[in-house]
């Protein structure tokens, strides 16, 4: 059993237009994935693809109008789709943690670094004060701040970007959590920083066992840092596997084009990576999200691809992702 079992998860947004008639944004069409201890999982995919939206369905923080219409997520057995608030509440922050984009905003600004960290570990339950702030130094260290001791007085505001981002690290570590979720964690931060973080938290789950689940639109961040990747589009994975299975035979045409953009185009479309119009979620056509864009569509395209196993770990959910034996007449 993994970590993590999310299965053909689905999540929609909906509203009413100005007729008064009903819309429905399809953002997540059936996402499935496994994560295990000591993987690190990369999800990538251009903007607006569904990869915030699905850690925010298995955190139980989506909101309305975002609701989750189907499917379903196992962590460590436990069905996080439809759990009670509260128990909810209890895993995230202490169990299954997260840490986002933006520092700034993800931390209190009128608290100090150290009171953040013990008022983190009472989610656990009842903590010696002296102590929980005995283990926030400790932890401050584990990611890398000098001078921890001090920085344990210090305020959000007094931080710089990379600090800030590794406090929120250390945040999301404290209570030794088993999985972790990334999204984009270093976007933002110069290239420097950029890989200082990131060492620190492969080796962090690595070192301890744990698992984590890393958003990012940076291949190259993905193949240096992930064992395995998934790549989404429109709200789906449309391909799965090992980073060298995926990188070295990508077997989707979307994938296959994003290995083939460069960083400069990725810079210019604004993530968009592969060219053309971004998918309408109101109006996703029958059949294979890619279709409107993909070079190679075909007549079966308009019917659903199923998962084509191209060897491993590895699949697609193409139909062409694999090459099928020749029909033969009799
Ligand atoms: N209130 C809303 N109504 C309809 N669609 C929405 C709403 N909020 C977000 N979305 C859509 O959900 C999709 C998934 O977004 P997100 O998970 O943030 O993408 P990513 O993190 O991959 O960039 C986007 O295409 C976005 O347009
Ligand atoms: S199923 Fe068809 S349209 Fe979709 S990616 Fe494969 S070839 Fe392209
Ligand atoms: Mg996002």
């Amino acid at each position: 059993m993994s970590l993590l079992e999310v299965r053909d998860l689905r999540v929609h947004f909906e509203s009413r237009d100005l007729y008064n008639q009903r819309r429905v944004a399809s953002a997540l069409n059936g996402v499935t994935f496994a994560l295990d201890k000591g993987e690190i999982l990369g999800l990538v995919g251009e903007s607006g693809a569904g990869k915030s939206l699905t850690t925010l369905a298995l955190l139980g923080l989506l909101r309305p109008p975002a609701r989750i219409v189907g499917g379903s997520a196992r962590f460590d057995g436990q069905e996080l789709v439809g759990m009670p608030p509260a128990a909810l509440n209890r895993i995230r922050g202490t169990e299954l943690t997260m840490v986002v984009q933006s520092p700034r905003t993800s931390l209190d600004p009128l608290a100090r670094i150290g009171d953040q960290l013990v008022r983190m570990q009472r989610r656990r339950g009842p903590v010696d004060k002296a102590e929980a702030m005995r283990r926030a130094q400790a932890m401050l260290e584990e990611v890398g701040i000098p001078d921890a001791a001090r920085r344990l007085q210090a305020w959000p505001h007094q931080l710089s970007g990379g600090m800030a981002q590794r406090v929120l690290m250390a945040l999301a570590l404290v209570n030794r959590p088993r999985l972790l979720i990334a999204d984009e964690p270093t976007t933002g931060l110069d290239v420097t920083v950029q890989a200082q973080v990131l060492d620190t938290l492969r080796a962090l789950v690595q070192g301890r066992g744990m698992a984590a689940l890393m958003i990012t639109h940076d291949l190259g961040v993905i193949a240096h840092y992930c064992t395995r990747v998934a790549v989404m589009f429109a709200g789906t994975i449309v391909e799965q596997g090992t980073v060298t299975e995926v990188f070295r035979n990508p077997a989707h045409p979307y994938t296959r084009a994003l290995l083939a953009s460069t960083p400069r185009r990725i810079a210019q479309s604004g993530y968009r990576i592969t060219g053309g119009a971004p998918p309408n979620l109101y109006a996703l056509p029958t059949g294979c999200p890619y279709q409107d864009r993909c070079p190679q569509r075909a007549a079966i395209c308009a019917t659903p691809p199923p998962a084509a196993e191209a060897g491993g770990s590895h699949r697609a959910w193409c139909h062409f992702a694999v090459p099928r034996p020749e029909t033969v007449d009799a």
